[in-house]
C-alpha cells in the first residue's frame, strides 16, 4: 500500500539533508515501534559525536536518491530493519524490500557509507531476514559497509544487542570520517515542552492515535491511524475454574465498513491502568491534567511531535506511552541526571553503560525483576525527573494484535477474540497486569453500559486453501486455536451451502480436560456435523507425563504422512512461537521420516518445499 508521500520529503531527502547540514540519515522498518525508537536514539547519538542526523520512514523517501548521498561529505545511511512473520519486511519497508530485490533498478551506490541493525526473533525460522537482505544488497550495489551487520534478538535481550552494536558503530564511523571518537555526555533533548492554561477542550487530544477528534467523530475508512470505536458485545470466560482466565470477546463492526477474512488479525488500542498513571503523578507531584505539547526542536524533522499534542500528562501516560515494560538503557541514562542521591545516580549510569558489570546489573535489576518506570521511581526515591522529559523518552504504547477467532461467513458483523489474561507477580512482588488483556477483561457489556474499544483489522497471509475440498491439518494449542475456529466456521458455512469440503484435522492442546478445553462443545458439534474430520486433543497435565500436540502428531504419523504426501493437504500452526512451533516442526519431520522411510534431510526438504509453496503456514507470537 502506497501512503501519501509528503511533498517536501519526496522532493528530495538529500537536498533537505544538504540544506540543513546533515550527513547522517537513519531509515527504519518498524511495525511495533522499536525500530523507529532505535532510529531516534541513533540520531541523538550522532549529535554527541558532532554529526547531524535525520530519521526517515523509507515509505516517504524516493529510494533511488540514496545514490545521491555520495554528494554529501562523510555521508552515512543507517538502516534499523525489523523482520516479521515468515521473513517479511514491515509494512512501511515493503517498497524498500522490492527496490532492493530489484537491485535498486541498477543504481550504483559507490561512495555511500552504510550500516544495518536488524531486529528479529530467533524463535522464528527466517531470523532477521530483512536486516540481512539490506546488508547484502547494499554491499552488492557498491555501498561501503562501515560496521558489521548487527542482529538483535527480541527473544533474548534486544536492548543489549542494540547497545553492543552501537558501541562498535560509532568508533567505526569516527575512524572512517577521521573525527574525534569521544562522545560528549550532554543529554540531547529532541522536544521542547510548552504548557498551556487556556487551550479549548476540543483542541486537546484525548487518546486519538492521529486525527484530532477521530474517536468521537468517526469517519471511515478505518485503519491503524483512524481506528473504529467498536462496541464490545460479548465478553465471557472460557475456562471452568482454575487460576487462569481466557476470554471470549465479541467486537461489533456493524456499520464500520470493516471487512475481514478468517486468519486476519484485529488490533486493539488499549489504555494503561489508571492506578499506575496516578501512581506516577503522585510520585512526581505533578498535576496530571496539565495540558502540554512536546514539539521537535528540529524544525526540519518529519516527526513534529512524539505523540499527538497538545494533550494532558494523564492522557499521554494512559494512551500514548508504554509505562509497563522494563526501562531501556537510554531512559536510565537520561534519568540519572535527575538522581539527587549519588549512589542511585551511579547505579543508573552503570546500568546504562556498556561494561560487563553494567550489563549484568541491567539484566538483573531491570529485565529479570521487570522494573517499569513506576517501579524504578519507587525503588530510587531520590529520582525527580521532569515529567516532559519522561514523556519524551518513554516508548510509545503499541496496539496489541489478536488472531481473529471467527469467520465472516458466519459472523459478518462481529469479530471474535480468544485472549488469555496476562497476570503475574514479578520477583520484587509486584503484580504485573497485561495492558490489553486487562483492558479487555474490564469491558463487560451490561444493560445500561456499553463498553467500546478502538480497533482496526490487519490483513494476513494465513489463509485456508483456495479450494474448499483441499484437506487441512491445523495445530493450535491454547489460544493458538483462535484462527482455526474461524477456519472451521468457514468450512462449516461452505458445507452447509452444499460445497464439497475436504478433510479438516485439528490438534488442540490444553492443561486439563475439565478446565481449559476451549470451545469444547462447539468443536464436538463440528465433529458431529462432519466439518471437523478429526479432533486430537493433548491434555498436558491430566496424567503424570506431559502430553503435547507434537506427541499426538508423532503417534498419528500415518495420518500426517497420508494427508501431506498423498492428499496435498495444507498444514497450519498457531500459538506460542518460543517452543511449540519448533517442537511441532520437529515432530512433523520425525513423523515423515518414520512413515516414508526418509532421512531427516529428506523430511526437512519436503517441509521446506511445503513452506515455499504456501502449504505450511505459521501464525505464531511470543
Ligand atoms: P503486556 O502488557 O504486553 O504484557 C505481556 C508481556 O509481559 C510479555 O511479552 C512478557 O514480556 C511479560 N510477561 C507476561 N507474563 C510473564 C511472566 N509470567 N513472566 C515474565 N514476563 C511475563 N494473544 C492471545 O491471547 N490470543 C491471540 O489470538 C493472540 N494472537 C496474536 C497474534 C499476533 C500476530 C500477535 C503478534 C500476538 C497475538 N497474541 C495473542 C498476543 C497478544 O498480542 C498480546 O501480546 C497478549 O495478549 C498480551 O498483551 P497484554 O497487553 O495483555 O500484555
Ligand atoms: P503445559 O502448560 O502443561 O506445559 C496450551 O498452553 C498448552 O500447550 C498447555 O497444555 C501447555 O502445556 C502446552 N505446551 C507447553 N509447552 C509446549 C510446547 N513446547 N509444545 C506444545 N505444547 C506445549
Amino acid at each position: 500500500v502506497k501512503t501519501n508521500r509528503t511533498d517536501s520529503f519526496s522532493s528530495s531527502f538529500v537536498s533537505k539533508m544538504q540544506a540543513s547540514g546533515r550527513n547522517v540519515i537513519v531509515l527504519y522498518g518498524s511495525q511495533t515501534g522499536t525500530a523507529e525508537e532505535f532510529s531516534s536514539r541513533l540520531a541523538k547519538d550522532a549529535v554527541r559525536y558532532g554529526m547531524k542526523a535525520m530519521v526517515a520512514d523509507p515509505e516517504e523517501c524516493e529510494l533511488d536518491e540514496i545514490s545521491k548521498l555520495a554528494d554529501i561529505n562523510n555521508n552515512l545511511i543507517i538502516f534499523c530493519m525489523a523482520t516479521y512473520g515468515e521473513g517479511d519486511p514491515t509494512d512501511n519497508a515493503q517498497e524498500l524490500f522490492e527496490w532492493l530485490n530489484d537491485n535498486g533498478g541498477g543504481v550504483e551506490l559507490n561512495d555511500v557509507n552504510y550500516a544495518v541493525f536488524g531486529l528479529g526473533n530467533k524463535t522464528y525460522e527466517h531470523y532477521n531476514a530483512m536486516g540481512k537482505l539490506v546488508d547484502e544488497k547494499l554491499q552488492e550495489m557498491g555501498a561501503t559497509r562501515v560496521v558489521e551487520l548487527g542482529l538483535g534478538d527480541d527473544d533474548c535481550n534486544i536492548e543489549e544487542d542494540f547497545v553492543s552494536w552501537k558501541e562498535k558503530l560509532w568508533p567505526a564511523v569516527c575512524e572512517r570520517f577521521n573525527i574525534d571518537a569521544t562522545a560528549s555526555d550532554i543529554s540531547v533533548r529532541q522536544y521542547a515542552v510548552t504548557e498551556f492554561t487556556d487551550t479549548p477542550e476540543q483542541k486537546v487530544f484525548k487518546g486519538e492515535p492521529a486525527r484530532l477528534g477521530s474517536l468521537k467523530n468517526q469517519k471511515p475508512p478505518f485503519d491503524q491511524k483512524n481506528p473504529f470505536l467498536a462496541k464490545i458485545i460479548t465478553n465471557r470466560e472460557l475456562h471452568n475454574g482454575g487460576d487462569r482466565s481466557c476470554m471470549h470477546v465479541e467486537v461489533d463492526i456493524e456499520g464500520s465498513k470493516l471487512r475481514y477474512e478468517s486468519g486476519d488479525h484485529i488490533a486493539i488500542y488499549a489504555t494503561n491502568d489508571s492506578f499506575l498513571v496516578d501512581g506516577i503523578g503522585k510520585r512526581l507531584k505533578i498535576d496530571l491534567d496539565t495540558v502540554f505539547s512536546l514539539t521537535n526542536v528540529d524544525e526540519d524533522a518529519s516527526k513534529k511531535y512524539p505523540f499527538p499534542c497538545p494533550t494532558t500528562y494523564r492522557t499521554a501516560l494512559t494512551h500514548y506511552l508504554d509505562i509497563t515494560s522494563p526501562l531501556r538503557t537510554n531512559v536510565l541514562k537520561d534519568l540519572a541526571e535527575y538522581a539527587k542521591d549519588e549512589e542511585e545516580k551511579k547505579q543508573l549510569l552503570l546500568m546504562a553503560s556498556s561494561s560487563n558489570e553494567g550489563k549484568e546489573l541491567y539484566n538483573n535489576w531491570i529485565l529479570k525483576d521487570h522494573r517499569h518506570i513506576l517501579a524504578v521511581l519507587e525503588d530510587m526515591p531520590s529520582l525527580e525527573p521532569a515529567i516532559d522529559h519522561l514523556c519524551e523518552i518513554l516508548s510509545r504504547l503499541q496496539p496489541r494484535y489478536y488472531s481473529i477467532s471467527s469467520s465472516p461467513k458466519l459472523h459478518p458483523t462481529a469479530v471474535h477474540i480468544t485472549a488469555v489474561l496476562v497476570d503475574w507477580t514479578t520477583p520484587t512482588n509486584r503484580n504485573q497486569k497485561g495492558v490489553a488483556t486487562w483492558y479487555l477483561k474490564n469491558k463487560i457489556p451490561m444493560e445500561n453500559l456499553q463498553p467500546t474499544a478502538p480497533v482496526f483489522i490487519r490483513k494476513s497471509q494465513f489463509r485456508l486453501p483456495f479450494k474448499p475440498s483441499t484437506p487441512v491439518i491445523m495445530v493450535g494449542p491454547g489460544t493458538g486455536i483462535a484462527p482455526f475456529r474461524g477456519f472451521i466456521q468457514d468450512r462449516a458455512a461452505q458445507k452447509r451451502a452444499g460445497k464439497p469440503t475436504g478433510e479438516m484435522v485439528l490438534y488442540f492442546g490444553c492443561r486439563h480436560r475439565a478446565e481449559d478445553y476451549l470451545y469444547e462443545d462447539e468443536l464436538k458439534e463440528f465433529v458431529e456435523e462432519g466439518v471437523l474430520s478429526k479432533l486430537h486433543v493433548a491434555f498436558s497435565r491430566d496424567q503424570k507425563d506431559k502430553i503435547y500436540v507434537q506427541h499426538l502428531l508423532r503417534e498419528n504419523k500415518q495420518e500426517v504422512a497420508r494427508l501431506l504426501r498423498k492428499e496435498s493437504a495444507h498444514i497450519y500452526v498457531c500459538g506460542d512461537a518460543k517452543h511449540m512451533a519448533h517442537d511441532v516442526d520437529l515432530a512433523l519431520q520425525e513423523a515423515l521420516e518414520a512413515e516414508e522411510n526418509w532421512t531427516s534431510q529428506q523430511a526437512q526438504d519436503f517441509l521446506k518445499t511445503l513452506r515455499s509453496r504456501g502449504r505450511y503456514s505459521c501464525d505464531v507470537w511470543s
